[in-house]
C-alpha cells in the first residue's frame, strides 16, 4: 500500500439496523459495534496507520436516545477503559477520549482518566474516541480567544490528533452529524453501505485502496 492516511476516522453507523436484522435489541448492536471497533484498531496496527478515531456518541445522541441505550454504551466504554488500558499500553496504543467528558458519570470519567494516563507515553498508534461530542461546540470553544487557526487547532478537544485525512461513514447515510467539523476541512470522504458491526480488516484494506487512488490537492494544482 503506497499511500497510508496519517489519520483515518470513522462515523460508526448502522449498529441498530444490524441488531434489528438479527432480532436483537439495540444494545446488542452496540456491543457488536464495539467488537468491530477493536478489529479496526487491530487493522490500524497491521497497516501502520498512525492515528485512527471513532465517533462513539454525540451530544445529540445523548439527548435523543433512551436512557437504556445510553447506559448500554456507557457500560461498554467503562468495560473498554478498565479492560483494555493495560493491553493497549503494552501494544503502544495511546487512547484519547474527547468531548464533554465532564458531563459523564463519575466512574466513567475516572476510568477514562486512568486509561489516558496509562497509555499517555505510547507512540505506536493514537486512538481517538469522540464521546458526548459536538463538532460545533468544539470549534466554538477552541476559537474563543484564539489568535489564529493554529491556535484554534491546539485548543480542539481532539488535540493532539492531527487533521483527518480520510473520514468513513458506514450505514449508508451521507452526512457528517456534527463530527469533527474543523478537523475534516481537507478530509477525503467515503460513505459505505456496510453496517458498522460488519467492519473488519478487509474493510480497512478496501478503504486504504480507495484512499491511495484519491488525488489530494489542498487547494493547489496537485501532481
Ligand atoms: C450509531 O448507530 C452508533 C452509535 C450511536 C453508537 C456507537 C457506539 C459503539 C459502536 C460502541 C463503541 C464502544 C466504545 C468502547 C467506544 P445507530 O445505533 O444509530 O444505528 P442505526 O442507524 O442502524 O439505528
Amino acid at each position: 500500500m503506497s499511500d497510508i492516511p496519517r489519520h483515518l476516522s470513522f462515523i460508526m453507523d448502522g449498529n441498530g439496523r444490524w441488531a434489528t436484522a438479527r432480532g436483537l435489541d439495540r444494545p446488542a448492536g452496540h456491543r457488536a459495534g464495539f467488537e468491530a471497533m477493536l478489529r479496526v484498531v487491530d487493522a490500524a496496527l497491521v497497516f501502520d496507520i498512525p492515528e485512527v478515531s471513532f465517533f462513539a456518541l454525540s451530544m445529540d445522541n445523548l439527548a435523543r436516545r433512551s436512557s437504556a441505550e445510553r447506559q448500554g454504551i456507557y457500560d461498554l466504554v467503562l468495560r473498554f477503559a478498565r479492560e483494555y488500558a493495560q493491553p493497549f499500553a503494552k501494544q503502544g496504543i495511546r487512547v484519547r477520549f474527547f468531548g464533554a467528558l465532564d458531563t459523564l458519570p463519575a466512574d466513567l470519567g475516572d476510568a477514562i482518566a486512568d486509561m489516558h494516563s496509562l497509555t499517555d507515553s505510547c507512540d505506536r498508534l493514537k486512538v481517538g474516541i469522540a464521546l458526548a461530542y459536538s463538532g460545533r461546540a468544539d470549534v466554538y470553544n477552541a476559537a474563543k480567544g484564539a489568535s489564529d487557526c493554529a491556535d484554534v487547532e491546539r485548543h480542539l478537544q481532539s488535540y493532539p490528533l492531527s487533521a483527518v485525512d480520510m473520514l468513513v461513514r458506514t450505514g449508508g447515510e451521507q452526512r457528517l452529524s456534527d463530527y469533527m467539523l474543523w478537523q475534516i476541512a481537507y478530509a477525503e470522504l467515503m460513505f459505505s453501505d456496510i453496517l458498522w458491526p460488519d467492519a473488519d480488516r478487509e474493510f480497512v484494506r478496501a478503504i486504504l485502496c480507495k484512499y491511495a487512488k484519491r488525488h489530494r490537492r489542498f487547494g493547489g494544482y496537485g501532481t
